[in-house]
């Protein structure tokens, strides 16, 4: 996403900030020139380690801080759709893109919005018109700066605690992935 969508010298919004891919996408964010990161989380457990991060966190709830920053950034990569996806895109400016990435909420949304339209990126889409080497060669980069970023911590559980497993994932606030040992 941030090869298609380059954030350097521009500023970023991200909801699910408490996710690991948003983790990801703010860490690598910054290390490529992005000038400022805003995170939109839903739980307050997140806040401690947004502000640790760096970026500038703001409550799912808070409409208002919401639309300004929308106003102001260039690059929205949202895993959340519905209600939020359609307030970010009723205030972003014409010269920003939203990239839609995931559907947490589990809500479509109309992809346009006052001024610009949303764009959609899933890697199924890509890995199915990919040569294998070039898809190969995304995984190898990838690998490569895995090492060096903060990931959150996982919580091992066998084949038979897939329950437990379960729990945990839909447990709201979770700081840790659930990672079944087959
Ligand atoms: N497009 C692609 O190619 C691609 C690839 C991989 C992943 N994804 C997507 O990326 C997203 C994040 O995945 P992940 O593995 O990084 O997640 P994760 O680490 O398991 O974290 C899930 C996060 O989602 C938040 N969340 C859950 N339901 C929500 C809702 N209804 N509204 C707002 N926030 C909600 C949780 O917030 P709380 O802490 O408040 O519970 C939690 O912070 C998912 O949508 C996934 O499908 C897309």
């Amino acid at each position: 996403m941030l090869a298609k969508w380059p954030v350097a010298g521009k500023k970023v919004l991200l909801t699910a900030a408490g996710s690991a891919c948003a983790g990801l996408l703010a860490q690598w964010a910054k290390m490529q020139g992005a000038t400022a990161v805003y995170g939109i989380y839903r739980s307050a457990q997140h806040l401690p380690a947004l502000l640790n991060s760096g970026i500038i966190p703001l409550s799912s709830e808070d409409h208002r801080a919401i639309a300004d920053a929308a106003r102001r950034v260039d690059r929205v990569y949202d895993a959340v759709g519905g209600e939020l996806a359609t307030l970010m895109l009723e205030h972003l400016n014409s010269r920003a893109a939203l990239i839609s990435y995931g559907l947490l909420s589990g809500k479509a949304f109309s992809p346009r919005g006052r001024n610009i339209t949303a764009q959609r990126f899933h890697l199924r889409d890509a890995l199915a018109v990919t040569p294998v080497e070039a898809w190969r060669g995304w995984f190898t980069s990838l690998w490569q700066i895995l090492p060096q970023a903060e990931l959150p911590e996982a919580t091992v559980y066998t084949l038979e605690e897939w329950r437990l497993a379960l729990a945990l994932f839909s447990e709201p606030g979770r700081q840790r992935k659930p990672l079944l040992k087959l």
